[in-house]
């Protein structure tokens, strides 16, 4: 797929070091489809692998960020179906991306939709932003990792609250709930704004070291605490075989802006 052929999602460069990746569904709320989230982990692994891409902006329209897995592809699959087919396996894809991922969320994030945002590094929000796991609803739990990502996140009491009841959230409270980084100030593409300055600021670092950082910190989510702590002090340890340690460390004491090679 060329980037030009993609049919549910819009790529641009907004800076000559962000890629931004807009889910384009308007009819269906950016739905995600299928078709979508191909489009969508081929554009990540493309912006993974250009060099001159230091961080990913994810983002939907005003209404919806993404109002869930795509309900009429699904309502009609059997249990053999998904299971052989191993259906919404591919989103894992993306939590494979070395390269930070911003998402900046407008309107609802819903089911997957929510579920998608989870798996983004870092979630920014507008005031009119909407969170939920509504799947309870459908005769069905959320099947993006929603269950597992929001306990870690805001706890058991919480997770069963949205969960079970399938209330939606506003952006304040999933701020409170520390679900995301914080809600932007009003005003439309204010939060796509704020993301792809964000996405500048960690493209102008050494991108060995933003890989790495990215990388311990969602060991975090998976290790013990001992294992965690060991694997950052060796990935920490192995940062003082690059270029941009010495750089860095350099340009400090120097008392001057350092100039990163990522080497
Ligand atoms: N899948 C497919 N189509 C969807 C959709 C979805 N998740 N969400 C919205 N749409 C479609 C609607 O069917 C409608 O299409 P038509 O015009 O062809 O009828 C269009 O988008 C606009 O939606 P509404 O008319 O419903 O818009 P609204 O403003 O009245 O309501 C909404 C907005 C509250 C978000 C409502 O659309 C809604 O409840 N959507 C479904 C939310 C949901 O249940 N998400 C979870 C999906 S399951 C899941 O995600 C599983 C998982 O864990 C991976």
């Amino acid at each position: 797929l060329m980037s030009s052929q993609y049919t549910n999602i819009i790529v641009a460069k907004p800076e000559p070091s962000v890629s931004l990746i807009t889910l384009n569904r308007p009819k269906a709320l950016n739905a995600l489809s299928s078709p979508l989230f191909e489009e969508l982990n081929k554009a990540l692994k493309d912006a993974d692998t250009d060099d001159s891409i230091g961080a990913i902006v994810l983002t939907g329209s005003e209404k919806a960020f993404a109002a869930g897995a795509d309900i009429k592809e699904m309502q009609d699959k059997t249990y053999a179906e998904v299971f052989k087919n191993r259906f919404l396996e591919d989103w894992g894809q993306l939590a494979k991306i070395r390269k930070p991922i911003i998402a900046a969320v407008s309107g609802y994030a819903l089911g997957g939709g929510c579920e998608l945002a989870l798996m983004c590094d870092i979630i920014l929000a507008s005031p009119t932003a909407k969170f939920g796991q509504p799947e309870i609803n459908l005769g069905v739990i959320p099947g993006g990792g929603g269950s597992q990502r929001l306990a870690s996140l805001i706890g058991k009491s919480r997770t069963m609250e949205l969960v079970l009841t399938g209330r939606n959230i506003s952006a304040q409270e999933a701020a409170d709930w520390g679900m995301i980084s914080r809600v932007v100030g009003e005003g439309e593409g204010q939060v796509i704004k704020e993301a792809i300055e964000m996405a500048k600021t960690i493209a102008s670092k050494s991108q060995i070291a933003v890989q790495a950082g990215k990388e311990v910190v969602n060991a975090a989510y998976e290790l013990t605490l001992a294992e965690g702590l060991r694997f950052e002090r060796r990935i920490f340890h192995g940062c003082f075989a690059t270029n941009d340690q010495k750089e860095g460390m350099a340009a400090f004491s120097e008392k001057r802006k350092a100039e990163f090679t990522n080497s």
